[in-house]
């Protein structure tokens, strides 16, 4: 027989390595290699003894599925991200920063499913039965009928869930706590997590009930994370939020079920979290409209608009080299619009510091954003505000064309919607709506922009060369 070989796996990303090396290939991280026994575990690898297949039974795509594949929480936020409801026997994974609020949001979906009067147990592994019902209590879903076991053994934990009547949701908090008996390797490592992970999955496609697996992300690599078990589930959710801000996003990033750019936005208060159904409002909260360097941008978030203000500061640097520093939006991207500012516009950026924010701590994504952030930074040089009724919206190409972008009707009511009456949006959108009057100035160029806010050359201290 051959010798049982171990194999060394990285507990970052999971790739694997024939022997031990203090560096990962995969993604580069020191010390993030682990010994680990590839046989052990359910469903690992090829088993230890070979067993003859067993035919299944084949059956065709339609057929009558008895009862509704969906579980709405009545959650509206969190339905809106998973694509509309909890998919019977599907495994859903939510993942985020330790203390951003997975367990609350999950617990007040247990007691909102429960009070439906649907089966669902809430499997802890990080709190003991006194600290989730202490939680509980102050959700005030101490009432409900959310049916509690604090375990981590995979085994004890399937033979829990297996028992009584078929439950219609699984909540496993968290997957790092989960162990196997089978898998021979330390608890919280790769083997151990997917291990775990898989043995759950396979009980969700078996008896047909929704499973939730919480997934802490961890930078250091020393925990196996949720992205090496990312593959295996049908969703998968990341709860993302500023320790120093109350809102926190639900984000989809993957989903076999449903659209992968919704969000869902919560708000977290003492009594837990609450919806947002009108985010811009959050965004746009404490704005000053009559300071230089804030531009409101009108973005998308999957089907839903978004306003939200992006700030810059430019100033004189008064080091050897200019600081560029960007919080809620993507650097390379800023370095990208200063360059076509520099080199197509005539707007030297060279010796002054740029620093550009997100208001809220939220996060954009998108390319459409170029514009707002454009015209943010001209602004700030220039030391003229933007007119507080207006919103930017655009992508900047690299020869200075502001290309249309797509939603453009939707960003426009939702700005109207918030008391916007202006907008500064590309030339040639294919839906722009009819009956503007005005209000609404389409640009082909950045220079245009420019031209626009700084109006004569003086206010970008420009000197006659420069032009
Ligand atoms: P928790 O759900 O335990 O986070 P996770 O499971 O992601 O680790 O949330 C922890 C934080 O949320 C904690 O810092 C306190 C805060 N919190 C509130 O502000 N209000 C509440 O009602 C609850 C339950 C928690
Ligand atoms: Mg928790």
């Amino acid at each position: 027989m051959a010798k049982a070989r171990t194999q060394f796996v990285c507990q970052n990303c999971g790739t694997v390595h024939s022997r031990w090396v203090g560096k990962c290939e995969g993604c580069g991280e020191w010390n993030t290699v682990v010994e680990e026994d590839p046989m052990g575990g359910i469903g690992a690898g090829p088993g230890r003894v070979p067993k003859k297949g067993r035919p299944v039974a084949l059956t065709t795509l339609s057929g009558e599925t008895e009862e509704a594949p969906r579980i709405h929480t009545g959650i509206a936020e969190l339905d809106r991200a998973t694509g509309g409801g909890f998919v019977r026997g599907s495994a859903v994974l939510i993942g985020g920063d330790p203390g951003i609020g997975k367990s609350t949001l999950l617990m007040q979906s247990a007691a909102a499913l429960s009070r439906m009067g649907h089966r669902v147990i809430y499997v802890s592994g990080e709190e003991a039965v006194a600290q989730v019902r202490l939680r509980a209590q102050r959700l005030g879903a101490a009432e409900t009928d959310v049916l509690l076991a604090a375990e981590t053994n995979v085994e004890d934990i399937l033979a829990t869930v297996g028992e009584g009547r078929r439950p219609d949701l699984v909540i496993i908090d968290s997957i790092q706590t989960l162990w196997s008996d089978t898998a021979e390797a330390a608890p919280g490592t790769v083997t151990q997590v997917r291990t775990g992970v898989q043995a759950m999955i396979r009980f969700a496609k078996q008896t047909g009930a929704a499973m939730v697996l919480v997934g802490h992300v961890t930078k250091e690599g020393q925990i196996a994370g949720p992205r090496v078990v990312e593959h295996m589930v049908d969703a998968v959710l990341y709860f993302e939020g500023d320790r120093g801000h109350h809102y926190r996003i639900l984000r989809t990033v993957k989903n076999r079920f449903g659209p992968t750019d919704e969000i869902g936005v919560f708000e977290m208060s003492d009594i837990g979290l609450r919806e947002v159904s009108n985010p811009s409002e959050l965004f746009l909260g404490e704005r000053n409209a009559k300071a230089p360097g804030a531009a409101v941008f009108a973005g998308m978030e999957g089907t839903r608009p978004v306003l939200v203000e992006v700030q810059a500061l430019v100033a004189p640097t008064s080091l050897g080299t200019a600081r560029r520093a960007v919080v809620g939006w993507d650097s390379p991207r800023l370095s990208m619009i200063l360059a076509v500012l520099e080199a197509h516009c005539g707007v030297r950026l060279g010796s002054h510091d740029v620093y550009l924010n997100v208001a809220g701590g939220y996060r954009i994504s998108e390319p459409a954003a170029d514009l707002a952030v454009a015209s943010a930074l001209v602004s700030s040089l220039a030391g003229l505000a933007l007119p507080a009724d207006c919103v930017y919206f655009g992508e900047v190409s690299l020869s200075g064309a502001v290309r249309p972008v797509a939603h453009t009707a939707q960003r426009l009511k939702e700005a109207e919607k918030l008391g916007f009456s202006q907008a500064v949006l590309p030339a040639g959108a294919a839906d722009l709506p009819k009956g503007g009057g005005g209000r609404w100035t389409e640009i082909e160029g950045l220079p245009d922009l420019v031209a626009r806010i700084a109006g004569s050359r003086g206010a970008l201290g420009k000197s006659d060369e420069d032009v």
